[in-house]
C-alpha cells in the first residue's frame, strides 16, 4: 500500500507508542485521526505535530469500552476524511491484578479496553474497508499473550483474545483487507514500575535491552507498505523475549 494520501485511525495516539505511530504515519503522508480518553493536552499536541507535517489530523475523545462511542468516532473520521484505509489498535489499559485481589470491575475494565475496544473499532471499519476493497488493520498485542505474567492475567487473556481476533479478522476480511498483529516486548515501561521489575524484564530478553517505540513503528510500516501478501501474522518485536 502506498501511504501518501491514505487515512489512518490510531487509537491511543496521544502519547507513548501510539503517538510515535501516528507521527510516523503522518511523516509518510497519511491523514491521521487519533483517539484519546483522558490525555487531551497530549492529543492536541500530537495533532499539532501531525499538521506541521502538512497532512490533516484531528483528535477524537472516546472511551473504547463503549461500543456506540466507538462507532460515533469512526463515523467522525469518515465524515471528515471520506475513507479509512488503516486502523491501528494501540490503546490499552495495563495494571497489576494479582490472583485473589483483582476485582470483577478490573476484569471488566481490562477485557473491555484491551479486547472489546479493538473489536468495536474493527467491526466499525470493516464495511468501509470492504467497500473500498482495500484496508489494513494492525493490532498491537503483547508477548504476554503467549507467556502470561501471573500478576496480570486479565490483561494477558485480553491480549491473547486479540491475537485470536487478528487471525479471525484476517480470514473474515480477506481477500482485500490485511489484518496483522505486533507483539511488543519491553518498549516503554509504564509509570510505577520499579527499577527491579525493569531490570528483570530486560534480563529476560535475548538482546538484553528494551526496544523503542520506533521499533514498533517500523513493524507497523512493514505491515502497511512493506508487503500486501502478509495477513494473519503476529510479529514479535521483543528483543527475543519469546525465545529466552
Ligand atoms: N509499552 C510497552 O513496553 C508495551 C509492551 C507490550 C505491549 N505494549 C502494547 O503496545 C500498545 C502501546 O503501548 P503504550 O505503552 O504506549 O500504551 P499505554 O500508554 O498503556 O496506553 C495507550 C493509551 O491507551 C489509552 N486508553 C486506555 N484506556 C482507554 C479506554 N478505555 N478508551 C480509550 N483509550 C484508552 C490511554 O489514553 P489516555 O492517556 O488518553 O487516557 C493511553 O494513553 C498497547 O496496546 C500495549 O498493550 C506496550
Amino acid at each position: 500500500m502506498r501511504l501518501k494520501g491514505k487515512v489512518a485511525l490510531v487509537t491511543g495516539g496521544a502519547k507513548r507508542v501510539g503517538r510515535v505511530i501516528a507521527l510516523g504515519l503522518a511523516s509518510q503522508g497519511c491523514r491521521v485521526a487519533i483517539t484519546y480518553r483522558t490525555s487531551q493536552a497530549e492529543a492536541s499536541e500530537t495533532v499539532r505535530q501531525i499538521r506541521r507535517k502538512r497532512v490533516g489530523g484531528f483528535p477524537i475523545q472516546v472511551d473504547q469500552r463503549d461500543g456506540p462511542a466507538v462507532r460515533r468516532a469512526v463515523r467522525q473520521v469518515l465524515s471528515r476524511f471520506h475513507r479509512i484505509d488503516i486502523l491501528i489498535n494501540s490503546a490499552s489499559s495495563f495494571y497489576p491484578t494479582p490472583l485473589g485481589e483483582a476485582t470483577d470491575a478490573d476484569w471488566q475494565d481490562l477485557l473491555s479496553t484491551n479486547l472489546a475496544g479493538p473489536w468495536y473499532f474493527a467491526q466499525a471499519v470493516a464495511p468501509i474497508m470492504r467497500r473500498q476493497r482495500s484496508g489494513k488493520i494492525v493490532n498491537i498485542v503483547d508477548t504476554a499473550a503467549f507467556r502470561p505474567w501471573t500478576n496480570y492475567l486479565p490483561y494477558c487473556a485480553a491480549k491473547g483474545g486479540l491475537v485470536t481476533l487478528t487471525w479471525g479478522l484476517a480470514r473474515a476480511l480477506a481477500p482485500h483487507v490485511q489484518v496483522n498483529a505486533i507483539a511488543p516486548g519491553p518498549i516503554l515501561f509504564p509509570p510505577g514500575i520499579s527499577a527491579r521489575e525493569k531490570e528483570q524484564a530486560i534480563r529476560r530478553t535475548l538482546l538484553k535491552r528494551a526496544g523503542s517505540p520506533e521499533d514498533i513503528l517500523q513493524a507497523v510500516l512493514f505491515f502497511l507498505q512493506g508487503s500486501d501478501y502478509v495477513t494473519g501474522a503476529v510479529l514479535p518485536v521483543d528483543g527475543g523475549r519469546l525465545l529466552a
